[in-house]
């Protein structure tokens, strides 16, 4: 299914990201492109990383990447 319309990221390629140590929505954005662009997927995107990592704090939920601090 795809997650993110702007980049076509599918959800399996959200979760490949995250089991290769994303642990944040902005990290899978940097990582893919999933996020960067309109934002509609960012909510889609916070809920994947949590679920994958529930300790991670996902992002800010409907905030756009470009807008939410980085991480590094
Ligand atoms: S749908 Fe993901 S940035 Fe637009």
């Amino acid at each position: 299914m795809i997650v993110c319309l702007c980049h076509s990221i599918s959800d399996r390629e959200v979760r490949e990201h995250v089991e290769h140590g994303c642990r944040t929505v902005g990290q899978v954005g940097r990582a893919c492109g999933a996020g960067t662009d309109c934002g509609q997927c960012v909510n889609q995107l916070a809920r994947m990383v949590r679920a994958a990592a529930p300790s991670s704090p996902g992002g800010e939920p409907g905030v756009p990447i470009a807008q939410q601090p980085r991480v590094l």
